[in-house]
């Protein structure tokens, strides 16, 4: 779609979170959802850290896979030790004979508002091989997010939050190395998740903000709409 400028939005979101790919769904519960069911079979496991937000669990069972959480260390501060994350991968493996299948990572959490060390954990993914998927539900499009920065495989995020878009929209940026194979995109075409179409006014509003934040570069913008 040229008018207004959706396909030049869509590379510029993947740009701006340096990504190489973004798809838009029906809210960050979605690309959560679509992203597991991508990359993981039925009965394979998930490791998220204990500050998620239950539409991560509700992704992973809806995928049938089985959860293992990494702990905060409780009261006061409420953190994630990155390195619970080798951890639980080491455990999954002994007890399954294989690895996760897929990591998810709560950037910024919405019960603490902690910030959790997503560089660290993008960097125990890869060593390990394991896909990371970072929740940047209150992160992405108000504090720098950096896809290959993080070692991250897949974002996923919230139009109406943190870009200030009507509900309900979401996005999955992916980039194109690593867990994003040729096969996994088959699969994503299969699952249908591009919403373009239907999520037009969202990303519009999307458009806006993203429009709003780096100067008016989408001058079609202002007489179209
Ligand atoms: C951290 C976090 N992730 C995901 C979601 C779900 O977002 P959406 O409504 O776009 O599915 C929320 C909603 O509050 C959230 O707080």
């Amino acid at each position: 779609m040229d008018k207004p400028p959706v396909h030049d939005f869509t590379a510029d979101v993947a740009e701006f979170l340096n990504m190489d790919d973004v798809r838009f769904t029906a809210g960050c519960r979605h690309a959560k959802w679509a992203v597991m069911h991508m990359v993981c079979e039925q009965g394979d496991t998930v490791v998220v850290d204990a500050l998620a937000h239950y539409t991560s669990y509700l992704a992973a069972e809806a995928n049938k896979l089985n959860i293992v959480e990494v702990p905060h260390n409780g009261y006061p501060r409420f953190e994630i030790d990155p390195q619970g994350y080798a951890t639980k991968f080491e455990e999954v493996e002994q007890k399954t004979g294989k690895l996760p299948s897929i990591a998810v990572l709560t950037h910024v959490d919405y019960r603490y508002g902690n910030i959790a060390d997503a560089q660290k954990v993008g960097e125990i993914c890869k060593e390990y091989g394991v896909p990371f998927l970072l929740n940047t539900a209150y992160s992405s499009g108000i504090m720098p997010v950096d896809g290959k920065k993080l070692h991250v495989d897949f974002l996923c995020g919230s139009g109406h939050k943190s870009w200030a878009a009507s509900a309900p929209i979401g996005y999955w940026p992916q980039r194109m190395n690593g867990a994003a194979r040729c096969s996994i995109n088959q699969r994503a075409a299969a699952i249908g998740a591009d919403a373009d179409f239907q999520k037009g006014s969202c990303i519009v509003r999307m458009l806006a903000c993203l429009w709003r934040a780096r100067g008016n570069d989408y001058g079609v913008i202002s007489s179209s709409c």
